[in-house]
């Protein structure tokens, strides 16, 4: 068997899956494209029938990205067709296929008595759909790939017999995944011995494993699993995705490579991408990496006690066991100045992973001189703040901020008056609140006749310096659904009513698409009445 392990990422489809992260296509299409410069070897980019922008999101991807390009897809027809016709423009694909495999998923999700009367009634009726599936999928594309969701908990039998009878119709690739982070990782790579051993045509297919990480344990899993035979790993970047999040890409494919003394597996993962493509994810999303995560962290190269300190200066391996640089961690430099030229923005942007064309180039280097007459110092953390905002800004926004005034003082009523973009019109409201920042949200609401529950609000700062970047995170929530808005400035009551707009804008987005999509259906459903 080859040592070689196939990365396949899945931050585009289970990692954007993470509570408030939504990504837009703009966003994706930036990510898939720093995917690519990592050199991963498949990019999961979404689910495409679960939406239209996923749909769209993939459509693009797969039109101007080269590496395989995977779409998710139930095992259900409308699905596969789905997501094959926002495939078909790639060079090369994937169709993602998966049915719940263990009795909790069975039993909650297939009660239904059409499925069958008993449980082995039930497992019969999901074999054939794992296989009608795969060989529906088959009939589009060479490369499809069979996932036993929750393998984790699914009895051994039922998930070898499963997995031989989707090898049997054409998968490809198997994947295994620990859906609920359940499993340890010897028991996990019990599993995957197990089944190289019981499922007959185990060679006719690549063994995936797929672990979340809710016990901590996914990238440990994952690794226990390729030890025991899985030779594709699906990860995301900063271990995003569902509750706990994934296995880390960054986290597994260092062990592999740091530890390639013990361990004869590799990657093809441009390691010196790392740090760019965990910078691009964590703005584009919202979501803060922890300062002592592993490889990505703020603090994973920081020496703080004189001891250490003292070991590192006189030699880094006596405290480090990789070289920040071999994860592209260099140190912050300050990139350029006010009087810096569009070409040396243009290319140091390129070198932080973005590519900008020469109408976004005008756009970017005109906030760009904007924020460097307000910053002496302009570093790579504030351009990777332009962009996010420029990601935004692309988001085909509602709702702008124009002007923002607030005064305040110990001993005046904050009060805020805000002027809010919509199309050409504009429209200007005041407000006081318990605070500038409470004055500033209630003069929005009042702006745009809208009021929302805040769930979460969160500030820091993201550059360093009296004159540092602001960062605003906020999450609303309106009955079952959040939106998360983030908003820049070197000013955080701006950064705050940039961040709220933000979040109004995603709201209304959603309402919008759910209007297309329920007129979608309604004029299906009227069509099969009317044949
Ligand atoms: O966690 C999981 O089981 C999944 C599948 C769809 C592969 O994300
Ligand atoms: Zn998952």
């Amino acid at each position: 068997m080859d040592n070689r392990v196939i990365i396949f990422d899945t931050t585009l489809r289970d990692g954007e899956q993470s509570p408030g992260a939504s990504l837009n296509v703009y966003e994706k299409l930036e990510i898939a494209r720093q995917l690519e410069k990592l050199n991963v070897d498949v990019i999961e980019a979404g689910f495409p029938v679960s939406s239209p922008t996923q749909f769209e999101a993939v459509q693009r991807i797969s039109a101007e990205v080269n590496a395989v390009i995977a779409g998710l897809a139930r095992a259900k027809e409308i699905d596969i067709k789905a997501a094959y016709d926002a495939l078909k423009e790639a060079k090369r694909f994937r169709i993602h296929t998966f049915i719940g495999t263990s009795d909790i998923h069975i039993l909650g999700k297939f009660g239904d008595e059409r499925y069958g009367k008993s449980l082995a009634d039930k497992r019969k009726t999901i074999v054939k759909m794992a296989q009608d599936a795969v060989a529906y999928a088959k009939s589009f594309t060479s490369d499809v790939e069979f996932s036993a969701e929750d393998a984790g908990r699914t009895d051994i039998e039922f998930l070898s017999e499963i997995i031989e009878a989707a090898i049997e119709s054409g998968a490809t690739t198997v994947n295994i995944p620990d859906t609920t982070g359940y499993t340890f990782p010897w028991e996990f790579g019990n599993k995957i011995a197990d089944l190289r051993k019981r499922v007959k045509n185990i060679d006719k297919a690549i063994i995936s494993v797929h672990c979340h990480d809710d016990l901590g344990l996914g990238v440990a899993n994952s690794l226990s699993g390729i030890e025991n035979g899985a030779r594709q790993v699906e990860c995301t970047i900063n271990g995003i995705g569902e509750r706990a999040g994934n296995a880390s890409l960054e986290e597994i494919v260092i062990a592999l490579k740091v530890r390639k003394d013990i361990c004869k597996y590799y990657t093809k993962i441009n390691t010196e991408e790392i740090y760019n493509t965990s910078k691009m994810v964590s703005s584009f999303t919202g979501i803060i990496v922890q300062p002592n995560k592993a490889i990505v962290g703020e603090n994973a190269f920081a020496h703080e006690s004189g001891i250490h300190q003292d070991g590192v200066l006189k030699n880094r391996q006596t405290y480090e066991i990789m070289t920040p640089e071999s994860v592209g961690v260099t140190k912050t430099k300050i990139v350029l100045g006010r009087h810096s030229g569009r070409h040396g923005l243009k290319s140091r942007l390129h070198e932080l992973g973005y590519r900008v064309s020469d109408k976004e180039l005008q756009v970017i280097y005109d906030q760009f001189v904007a924020l460097a007459d307000k910053k002496k110092e302009v570093f790579d953390d504030d351009l990777r703040i332009l962009m996010g905002d420029q990601a935004l800004a692309s988001n085909q926004e509602r709702y702008e901020l124009d002007y923002i005034h607030v005064t305040m003082g110990t001993t005046s009523i904050p009060t805020a008056t805000v002027r809010i973009k919509i199309g050409d019109d504009f429209i200007q409201e005041s407000a006081t609140g318990d605070g500038a920042v409470d004055a500033t949200f209630n003069a929005i609401e009042r702006a745009l006749d809208i009021s929302s529950k805040l769930e979460s609000y969160n500030v820091r700062s993201v550059t360093s310096g009296r004159q540092a970047m602001g960062e605003v995170i906020i999450r609303i929530r309106e009955h079952e659904h959040s939106f998360t808005g983030r908003g820049v400035s070197t000013d955080v009551i701006e950064a705050s009513a940039k961040a709220y707009i933000q979040a109004l804008n995603q709201r209304q987005l959603y309402l919008e698409m759910k209007e297309e999509e329920d007129s979608f259906n309604r004029s299906l459903s009227d069509l099969s009445q009317a044949v």
